[in-house]
C-alpha cells in the first residue's frame, strides 16, 4: 500500500500572473519539482498568446509531465483587449488595469478548468483571491506562490501591517511608497522557502552556433557587460539615449541564463527583476543596478546591501545619467576598487548552489503532504 501511495500521480495546477517574471518562476518550480519526483504532473494555465511563445521554448524532456491550459479571458465585453494584449508583454500601460479586469473575469472560466482537471493541488499566484476561493469550492487545497523576494515582503510586511519602526532586514530596505495590500493576512499562514528558481541554461532551446554565442565565445574572459531591462519596461527615447551611449542595443528575447553563464560575461546592468537579480548571482555576475519601476528599486538596495553589485545612481530628479552608469560599470567590471564585488558574486553564487536542492527538497515534501 505504501508503493502504491508513493506512486500516485500527483496532479498540480498553476495559475502564474500574466507577466514573463511570474509565469518563469512558477514554470522553473515546475521543473524542479519533476525532476525531484516521476510522478507529478503539472498544467500550466495562462492565456493562449503566452502559451505560444513558452511551448516552443520548453525542452521536449518535460513533454510527459508539463502541460498547458489555455484560459480565455473575456472579449466580447472587453473589446479593447483582443486576445494580443491577454499579456502584460506588450501590453500598452493604460491598459494595465483593464488586464486585471479581464483575468478576475475569467474566474468562471477558470472554476471549469478545475472542475475539468480536478487537480490534487492548486499553486496560484497574487491578483487573483478568486484562484483559492474557487479550489476550495472545489476541495482542491490551494498554495500561493509568491515570486518576490523575502526580504521585500518582509519589509512591506513590517512596515505596513505591523506598524514596526524597526527597518528590516536591513538598515538599507526601507519602505517605498508602493500600492501593495496583498500580504495583508500573511502572518497566519505557512512560509516556505523556494530557492533561487533560475532557468538551466541547457534548457533554453538556442542551438550553440546562435550569432549571439558565437559572437561571446570569441571575447576575452570577463569583458563583456550583458544590458537588459527585462521584458517589461519599455525604456524612453531619453533613457535609450543615456544608457546606449557607445552601447549596441539589440531587441528581442535572448537566451539570458546562456549568456550569463558564459565566460566572456564580466558584468550585467540590471533593472534588478528579481529573476534577473537570481540569475546574475546563480552565474556569479556581478549587477550594475538600474531599478525602474516596481519591486525593483528594494532588490537594488538589496544587490548593493548583499555586496554583488553596485547601483547606477540617478540625477537629483530621478533621471539616468551617462556618467554614473559608465562609472559604477567601470567599477564593477574593470577597475580594482570592484574586485571586492566580483569576488562576492562569485561567493554567493557557491552558497545558493548549496542550499538550492534542500529548500526544492522540503518544497516538495510539504506539497506532497498537502495532496495527502
Ligand atoms: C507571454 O509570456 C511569455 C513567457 O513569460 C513571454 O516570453 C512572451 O513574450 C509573452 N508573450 C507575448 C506575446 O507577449
Ligand atoms: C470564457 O472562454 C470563452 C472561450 O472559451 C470566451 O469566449 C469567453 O469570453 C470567456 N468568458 C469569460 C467571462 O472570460
Ligand atoms: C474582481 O471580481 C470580484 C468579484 O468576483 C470583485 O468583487 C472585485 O472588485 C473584482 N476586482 C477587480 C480588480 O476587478
Ligand atoms: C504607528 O506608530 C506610530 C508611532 O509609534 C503611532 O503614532 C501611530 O498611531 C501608529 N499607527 C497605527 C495605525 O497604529
Ligand atoms: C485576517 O486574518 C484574521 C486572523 O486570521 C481574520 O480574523 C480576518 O478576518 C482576516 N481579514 C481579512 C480581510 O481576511
Amino acid at each position: 500500500m505504501v508503493y502504491s501511495q508513493q506512486h500516485r500521480s500527483i496532479s498540480i495546477l498553476m495559475l502564474p500572473w500574466l507577466t514573463h517574471g511570474h509565469i518563469s518562476p512558477f514554470l522553473e518550480l515546475a521543473k524542479k519539482l519533476t525532476h525531484k519526483r516521476n510522478n507529478l504532473h503539472f498544467y500550466i494555465c495562462s492565456t493562449p498568446v503566452n502559451l505560444t511563445s513558452i511551448k516552443p521554448k520548453l525542452s521536449g524532456k518535460y513533454s510527459h509531465c508539463i502541460e498547458f491550459v489555455e484560459l480565455h479571458l473575456p472579449h466580447d465585453e472587453l473589446p479593447e483587449l483582443p486576445p494580443h494584449y491577454h499579456t502584460t508583454n506588450g501590453l500598452p500601460p493604460h491598459l494595465m488595469s483593464t488586464l486585471k479586469k479581464a483575468f478576475n473575469m475569467s474566474s468562471s472560466n477558470f472554476s471549469d478548468i478545475l472542475q475539468t482537471l480536478k487537480p490534487d493541488l492548486l499553486i496560484y499566484d497574487f491578483l487573483q483571491p478568486w484562484a483559492p476561493s474557487l479550489a476550495l469550492s472545489h476541495n482542491i487545497p490551494a498554495v500561493e506562490f509568491c515570486t518576490i523576494n523575502a526580504a521585500t515582503i518582509i519589509s512591506i510586511f513590517a512596515n505596513h501591517f505591523m506598524n514596526s519602526s524597526l527597518e528590516f532586514p536591513f538598515p538599507g530596505i526601507h519602505l517605498r511608497d508602493y500600492e501593495i495590500r496583498m500580504f495583508k493576512n500573511q502572518s497566519g499562514k505557512k512560509i516556505v522557502p523556494v530557492g533561487p528558481l533560475v532557468q538551466d541554461p541547457l534548457d533554453q532551446k538556442t542551438d550553440e552556433e546562435s550569432p549571439i554565442i558565437q559572437w561571446l565565445n570569441k571575447r576575452e574572459k570577463s569583458s563583456v557587460v550583458y544590458v537588459s531591462f527585462g521584458s517589461e519596461y519599455f525604456l524612453s527615447k531619453k533613457e535609450i539615449e543615456e544608457i546606449a551611449h557607445k552601447l549596441d542595443l539589440s531587441k528581442g528575447w535572448a537566451p539570458q541564463a546562456k549568456i550569463l553563464q558564459h565566460p566572456g560575461v564580466g558584468g550585467f546592468v540590471s533593472h534588478c527583476g528579481w529573476s534577473s537579480v537570481l540569475e546574475s548571482i546563480k552565474f556569479g555576475v556581478p549587477i550594475i543596478a538600474m531599478p525602474m519601476q516596481l519591486d525593483q528599486p528594494v532588490n537594488a538596495i538589496l544587490v548593493e546591501e548583499v555586496g554583488v553589485g553596485v547601483e547606477a545612481k540617478r540625477a537629483e530628479g530621478g533621471g539616468l545619467q551617462r556618467e554614473a552608469i559608465a562609472e559604477a560599470i567601470g567599477d564593477v567590471v574593470v577597475k580594482e576598487i570592484g574586485e571586492g564585488v566580483r569576488m562576492k558574486a562569485l561567493e554567493v553564487s557557491d552558497n545558493m548552489k548549496k542550499i538550492e536542492d534542500e529548500e526544492i527538497n522540503d518544497v516538495l515534501e510539504q506539497l506532497v503532504q498537502l495532496c495527502a
